[in-house]
């Protein structure tokens, strides 16, 4: 079955990014001239997704209105002939479309994702984090896992190795290796300490989920951070699915914590024709003088 439908849970505090979240979303922080969530919306264009839910929450604003149609200004820009800017005011609207649902009360990743039942309805769905950007020019990651999804007809979580020291930021999976860069999950734990990790696999907010994960959804409690963790309800949803991890490829920036926001600010920077050339001599001078 074709995957047409993804979620983007929005909705948290950003609590690792006072004080530029008390007032502006992270989702909406720019890496270069473009929000985050963007991004993450281009990703899932490019991987057949039609359909799209961003779990929201008070003060997310910017969020639905980054997504609406900016009239007043298209007129301007189609008045005055900059087709260019034109096409960049307009961004992704046309493209797909874009319901938001507001979570009341933060609760955890678990209980933002149940906000999305009723749009997900009976078919599976994608989970894309609001924070995760992952790049990879040829195949972008949710294409690689909704592949696998319609290969195995099962849940697929994209993962990566992300060592032993930093197995505490993460939910890290229990599997066995059955495949090129495919596992079969036994079980998943989320932020283990070092000693208590079953390995270094992490998931890294992309997946692809069965309607069934909503029932899970609804009888899970809260877990670690006292929240409702979408990592316990995998795990019941083990009891009656098998469930796979794809260790996608790609580079995954944590755009929630600074020094990833920093690393893809500099990478994508790089990656500009027009702000290359110059960036480099000012990184250089920049690091000559920390030296
Ligand atoms: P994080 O663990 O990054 O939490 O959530 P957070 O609150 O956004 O940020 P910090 O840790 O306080 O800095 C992972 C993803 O789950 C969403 C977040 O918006 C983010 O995309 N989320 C988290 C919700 O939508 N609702 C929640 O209740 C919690």
């Amino acid at each position: 079955m074709k995957i047409t439908k993804a979620v983007i849970p929005a909705a948290g505090f950003g609590t690792r990014f006072l004080p530029a979240t008390k007032a502006v979303p992270k989702e909406m922080l720019p890496i270069v001239d473009k929000p985050t969530i963007q991004y993450i919306v281009e990703e899932a264009i490019d991987s057949g997704i039609t359909d799209l839910l961003i779990i929201t929450s008070r003060g997310k604003d910017a969020i639905v209105n980054h997504f609406d149609k900016a009239a007043e200004l298209e007129a301007v820009l189609e008045r005055d002939g900059k087709t260019e800017l034109l096409k960049l005011a307009r961004g992704v609207t046309d493209k797909i479309n874009v319901y938001f649902t507001r979570q009341a009360e933060q609760k955890g990743l678990g209980h933002a994702v149940f906000c999305a039942k009723s749009f997900a309805g009976n078919e599976p769905f994608a989970v894309m984090l609001g924070d995760d950007v992952v790049v990879n020019d040829e195949k972008p990651c949710l294409k690689q896992l909704t592949d696998e999804f319609e290969r195995l007809g099962s849940s697929v979580i994209g993962v990566q190795r992300v060592g032993r020291e930093n197995v505490n930021k993460y939910g890290i999976l229990d599997c066995e290796p059955i495949g090129d860069r495919l596992y079969k999950m036994r079980g998943m734990t989320e932020k283990p300490s070092i000693d208590k990790a079953p390995s270094d696999i992490a998931a890294l907010g992309r997946y692809v989920l069965t309607p069934a994960i909503f029932d899970c959804l609804e009888k899970t409690e809260k877990g670690a951070l006292g929240e409702i963790q979408l990592t316990d309800a995998i795990v019941n949803l083990m009891e009656t699915e098998a469930v796979y991890a794809y260790d996608f490829e790609g580079m995954r920036y944590d755009i929630g914590s600074k020094q990833g926001f920093l690393a893809a600010t500099v990478d994508f920077a790089l990656k500009r024709e027009d702000l290359r050339g110059e960036f480099i001599e000012f990184l250089k001078k920049t690091v000559n003088k920390e030296k």
